[in-house]
C-alpha cells in the first residue's frame, strides 16, 4: 500500500449534479435537497451591482487584492486573484519540469489529475504522518496537502504544516490547498509565506462564502524561485477574474460581521451534523466504521465503511431526493470508500425524516 502510484484514468466526479441525479433516481416528489458539495448552503448576500461593474472593464484589481491582504492576513505583493482556485490546480503543474510528487491517497481528485497530466510522478500518502515519512526518507519533491481534506477532513494545525515544510528543506514546492480552512481561519498557514519561499497557498470564496458560481479564488505565496505564481498571473493578463466576481469578492471579504455570523450558524449546524450521522453510525455497529468531519466543524461529513452498506444508504437517501457524494471515481480501485454529506439548511429535519423512513436496514 505504501508509496502506490494510483493513475486517475477519467476526469473527476464533481458533487452538485442534479442532472445525473435525475438521471438515476427520477425527479422525487419532495424536489431536491443537494447535499452533495461542501458549499455553504447559505451565500454571502451580494448587493446590487451596480451597472458600471457589468459595463466596464474590472483594471489592475487593486481594490480586491487590497482586500484579499486584509482578510488573509498576507502582504497584497503575494497575492494571485484567480477564477476559481481550481485554476491554479489545473496549471501550477505544468509550470514544473517532471518530478515526483506527494498527494494524498484520499484527497480532491482535481490535484491528481492536474499533476499526472503534467507527467508528474504521484506517490500516494495516507496520511499526515506517512507524508512525513516521505518527506524525511527524500522520496519526493514537491508537496500537495489539502487542509482540511475533502472528503477525508482530516486537519492539520500550522504547526504541522512548518515542520513538514522546514523537513522538506525546500525540494520542492509545498501547495496546501486552504479552499475549506475558512470557517476556522486559525488552521491556515497563510500567514507563513512570508518566511517560506516555496509554500503556496490556495484559498476559494466558493465553500465558506456559497460562492462557488462567481468563480473566484486566490494563491498566495512568494515563489519566486519556481516562477509559478508569476506564470500563472501572466496568463491571467489582463482580465482573467471578471468585474462583478471582483466587486463581490471585495465586499464578502470586507465584511467581517457577516462572516462572524456565518461561522456561528455554519458550526453549529456541522456539529448537529456530526451528531445526527454519529447517532446513526452507532445504531448500525460494523456497518459504517467511521465518521469523518473537520473539527469543531467543517463544511460536510464523511462517511466511510463498506461499498455495499454506503451505497444502499446513498440509493435509499436518492431515490428520496437527498442527494449526497458518492465516491463514484474510486469504484474501481475499490479502495477507501466513503460517502459526504454537506450543511443542510433545514437544521437536518429532511435528512432526519428521510432516514427515518428508510428504515433501520
Ligand atoms: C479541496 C478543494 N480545493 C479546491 C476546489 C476548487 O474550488 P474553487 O475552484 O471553486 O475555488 C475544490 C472544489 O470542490 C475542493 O474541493
Amino acid at each position: 500500500m505504501d508509496n502506490r502510484t494510483q493513475p486517475l484514468s477519467s476526469a473527476p466526479v464533481h458533487g452538485g449534479n442534479l442532472a445525473q441525479a435525475r438521471e438515476w433516481f427520477g425527479e422525487p416528489a419532495g424536489g431536491w435537497q443537494d447535499l452533495s458539495t461542501g458549499i455553504s448552503p447559505w451565500s454571502y448576500p451580494v448587493p446590487d451591482i451596480p451597472s458600471e461593474v457589468w459595463q466596464l472593464l474590472p483594471g489592475e484589481g487593486t481594490a480586491l487584492k487590497a482586500a484579499a491582504a486584509q482578510y488573509y492576513g498576507v502582504d497584497g505583493r503575494h497575492i494571485t486573484p484567480l477564477p476559481g482556485s481550481q485554476y491554479a490546480i489545473a496549471r501550477v503543474p505544468h509550470q514544473l519540469s517532471p518530478a515526483t510528487v506527494a498527494l494524498p491517497e484520499l484527497g480532491y481528485a482535481e490535484h491528481q489529475r492536474a499533476w499526472l497530466s503534467a507527467g508528474h510522478r504521484p506517490v500516494l500518502y495516507r496520511d499526515i504522518d506517512h507524508l512525513m515519512e516521505l518527506v524525511c526518507e527524500r522520496a519526493v519533491e514537491h508537496l500537495v496537502v489539502l487542509n482540511p481534506n475533502n472528503p477525508g477532513a482530516e486537519t492539520s494545525g500550522r504547526e504541522t504544516i512548518r515542520q513538514l515544510y522546514d523537513a522538506h528543506q525546500q525540494r520542492g514546492l509545498m501547495l496546501l490547498d486552504e479552499a475549506f480552512v475558512d470557517l476556522q481561519p486559525e488552521y491556515s498557514a497563510a500567514a507563513l509565506i512570508e518566511h517560506c519561499p516555496d509554500l503556496w497557498v490556495l484559498r476559494s470564496l466558493g465553500k465558506f462564502f456559497g460562492l462557488a458560481g462567481i468563480r473566484l479564488g486566490f494563491l498566495l505565496g512568494r515563489a519566486e524561485r519556481w516562477g509559478v505564481s508569476s506564470a500563472v498571473a501572466a496568463e491571467l493578463q489582463p482580465w482573467g477574474v471578471s468585474h462583478p466576481a471582483q466587486w463581490i469578492g471585495c465586499r464578502a471579504l470586507g465584511d467581517s460581521q457577516w462572516q462572524s455570523q456565518q461561522r456561528r450558524r455554519l458550526s453549529t449546524a456541522s456539529l448537529a451534523l456530526e451528531a445526527q450521522w454519529q447517532r446513526y453510525c452507532a445504531e448500525r455497529p460494523g456497518l459504517f466504521r467511521s465518521v469523518g468531519s473537520v473539527a469543531n466543524g467543517g463544511l460536510f461529513v464523511t462517511l466511510r465503511g463498506d461499498w455495499e452498506s454506503l451505497y444502499a444508504l446513498y440509493c435509499r437517501l436518492g431515490r428520496a431526493g437527498v442527494l449526497l457524494r458518492w465516491c463514484h471515481e474510486d469504484a474501481e480501485s475499490a479502495s477507501l470508500p466513503w460517502l459526504r454529506c454537506g450543511i443542510p439548511s433545514d437544521g437536518g429535519e429532511r435528512l432526519k425524516r428521510t432516514l427515518m423512513e428508510a428504515g433501520s436496514s
